[in-house]
């Protein structure tokens, strides 16, 4: 009889979570924590205990420990610095000794806003220069990792797409949402340039590295490079409404209220080391948005 791997997955009821959820279910024995109990399949666990955490995993005695959540909203980090150590980092360092005292590999999802957006594009090597709070937690919880885990991956996304209504904190959905209200002219700025990154390509291509034992840092976006104004484009016409929907092209100086933290002006990324061991199976990103909303957005088409 084939005996299933375990993957203890925390703080996965976000919009990746969904995806890794799906793409581990059936193979591997799964248990999945976070602190918003949004799906049945989630047990509550903060990850920023580590006691809890410590008991919770080594009383499911995984083979992986998937490491997820994060404080994703870089207003809010600004704002509560420290929630953002310790959600983003401390409870990162948290991860790295579990994995370390249970001899198991850590997985930990990096971002791609690690970057300070004076290069146009950065590999896998680049030296990070993170701008505010969100990126220098998340930053600082990936050289946590790198320096101090015996097995991991860490894993940079970029702009996710995923989760659905339900889930997406991000642009896709927030440019939805001002359809759904009804706007016809949509502010949106062309200076910010970067990669999305399908949720299910990205735990697709997780599962491979685990299959394979490629431990390292990867770099892991959707191939095609972009930026904010042409992603609200291809929307506008995956949806149909290229010509009921006007948008207006502005510089980040209109959000500086709303979006006050520091982003950089690029975060492009390429998945130079997935392309070197031949192991990269993320597709491009205007094949994955228009999955993305046929497969989620369904009544909006
Ligand atoms: N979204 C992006 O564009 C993006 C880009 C690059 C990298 N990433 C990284 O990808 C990972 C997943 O992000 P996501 O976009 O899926 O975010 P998400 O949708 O906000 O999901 C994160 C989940 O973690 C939970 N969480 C927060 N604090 C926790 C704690 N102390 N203990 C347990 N769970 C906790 C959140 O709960 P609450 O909702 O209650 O806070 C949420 O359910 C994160 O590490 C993020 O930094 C995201």
């Amino acid at each position: 009889m084939n005996i299933k791997k375990k993957i203890y997955m925390a703080g996965v009821g976000g919009m990746l979570g969904e995806a890794f959820y799906k793409q581990f279910l059936g193979e591997y024995e799964l248990r999945c924590t976070d602190i918003d109990l949004n799906e049945d399949w989630l047990e509550y666990l903060d990850f920023r205990n580590y006691e809890k955490y410590l008991a919770d995993v080594k009383e499911f005695n995984p083979d992986f420990l998937f490491h997820i959540g994060a404080h994703t909203s870089l207003e809010y980090c600004e704002i509560n610095e420290n929630d953002a150590y310790n959600t983003n980092t401390l409870a990162v360092e948290n991860a790295v000794y579990i994995a370390n005292s249970l001899n198991i590999p850590l997985l930990y999802i990096s971002t791609a806003g690690i970057f300070d957006g004076t290069k146009d594009i950065y590999d896998d090597w680049d030296t990070p220069n993170p701008l505010g709070h969100y990126a220098r937690s998340k930053y600082a919880g990936e050289l946590f990792v790198t320096q101090n885990c015996q097995r991991f991956l860490v894993c940079r996304a970029g702009w996710m797409m995923g989760g659905g209504p339900k889930k997406d904190k991000k642009f896709v959905q927030k440019i939805i949402a001002q359809i759904k209200e009804g706007k016809k002219e949509l502010y949106v700025v062309d200076d910010k340039l970067g990669t999305p990154t399908y949720t299910h390509d990205f735990a697709k291509n997780v599962k491979l590295l685990i299959e394979k034992e490629y431990w390292g840092l990867y770099n892991m976006v959707c191939s095609g490079i972009t930026g904010r104004f042409e992603v609200a484009e291809e929307l506008i016409n995956i949806l149909g409404l290229k010509n009921v929907i006007k948008l207006i092209p502005v510089t980040s100086d209109y959000f500086k209220e709303a979006y006050f933290a520091n982003r950089p002006p690029s975060e492009r990324l390429i998945d130079k080391k997935l392309d070197l061991r031949k192991i990269n199976i993320m597709r491009d990103w205007k094949i994955c948005l228009k999955e993305y909303i046929h497969d989620y957005y369904k009544e909006y088409l």
